[in-house]
């Protein structure tokens, strides 16, 4: 009798026959990373999505990330495996309460972070990643107000670095980067006085004044990677250590729990297991279906913002 398949071969088999392509976010579980075809920033993954060929993508991240490759792929079908791999930022943020801003203020720019839902960015002008926002906003004429929504720590981080004055800023917040505590950096960094810090924009003002690098997941990763010293304190999601120690064998990188949890984990990007990617290759569930009109509009503030950066 043939042995039976493990999880990873049933994975890769239903991969071939579906004729799938597999992208996971870097704070996926190594075990999913390792599946991957491509592992990547917000930004990486949306462009990796735009020029996939084949008929399916099983997304490994959360739903808005799926959200987006739809849009860009309105004929492909689009999976996930965990249906309630949603966002707090995209939670912070309803697109009735957009619509109710733009009648308030007709003048404004709506400039979108990515983590909204697909509503969200169907009411927007332009979408930003954390690895583009400084450009995107950078973009739009100096006398042009903006709303920057959803996340407050980027939205500020943003605003300090163009100096734009006339940009508001919604309240919304990352429920693993908003909760990182200055002191417990402060700490780490007295207990490992040769450390480099690198920190995720949507991290808080007094962790981010703390730190040597800002950016992106991926942008954190090849920092690391390249800067010549061999410790770092890497202020983000502890999916990222996959990468890092792969490309980095020799090096260490210690990561701050948040007050939260004690952990350094986003819940949401921790629904996704094996089994579930199994199942949604299996049965084509959960799927991301949006309506012909959202696609339409969500895709030219996407487009916007891939033209830029
Ligand atoms: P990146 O675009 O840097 O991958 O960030 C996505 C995200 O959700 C950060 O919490
Ligand atoms: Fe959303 Fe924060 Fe999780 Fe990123 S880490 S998906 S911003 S909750």
């Amino acid at each position: 009798m043939p042995a039976a398949l493990t999880l990873a071969e049933e994975i890769l088999e239903l991969k071939r026959e579906r004729r799938a392509i597999l992208l996971a976010h870097h704070y996926q579980e190594s075990e999913i990373q390792e599946l991957a075809d491509a592992i990547g920033d917000s930004l990486e993954l949306a462009r990796k999505a735009r020029d996939f060929e084949g008929d399916v993508i099983a997304f490994c991240g959360v739903w808005f990330m799926a959200e987006t490759a739809k849009v860009l792929n309105p004929d492909k079908v689009v999976v996930v495996p965990d249906r309630e791999a949603s966002c707090s930022l995209v939670e912070s943020c309803s697109a009735e309460q957009i619509r109710a801003f733009k009648q308030r203020h007709p003048d404004h720019v709506i400039v979108s972070y990515i983590n909204t839902s697909v509503e969200v960015k169907a009411e927007s002008d332009i979408l930003c990643t954390s690895r583009n926002a400084v450009d995107v906003v950078n973009s739009i004429p100096p006398d042009k107000p903006i709303l920057f929504l959803p996340d407050i720590n980027l939205g500020n981080y943003v605003k300090q670095q163009t100096g734009r004055e006339n940009m508001r800023i919604w309240q919304g917040a990352c429920i693993v980067h908003a909760t990182f505590p200055a002191r417990r950096l402060t700490r780490l960094r007295s207990e490992h006085p040769q450390a480099l810090v690198a920190a995720h924009p949507e991290c808080p003002a007094d962790v981010l004044s703390m730190a040597d690098f800002i950016g992106s997941t991926s942008a954190i990763i090849n920092w690391c990677v390249q800067n010549d010293a061999a410790e770092f304190i890497v202020m983000t999601e502890s999916g990222i250590k996959h990468s890092l120690s792969k490309l980095a064998p020799h090096k260490r990188f210690h990561f701050v729990p948040n007050e939260q949890c004690n952990c350094s984990e986003c819940p949401y990007m921790k629904r996704n297991t094996l089994e579930k990617l199994r199942d949604c290759l299996a049965n084509l569930e959960p799927r991301v279906e949006l309506s012909a009109d959202l696609i339409q509009r969500a895709r030219i503030p996407v487009d916007r913002m891939l033209a830029i950066k």
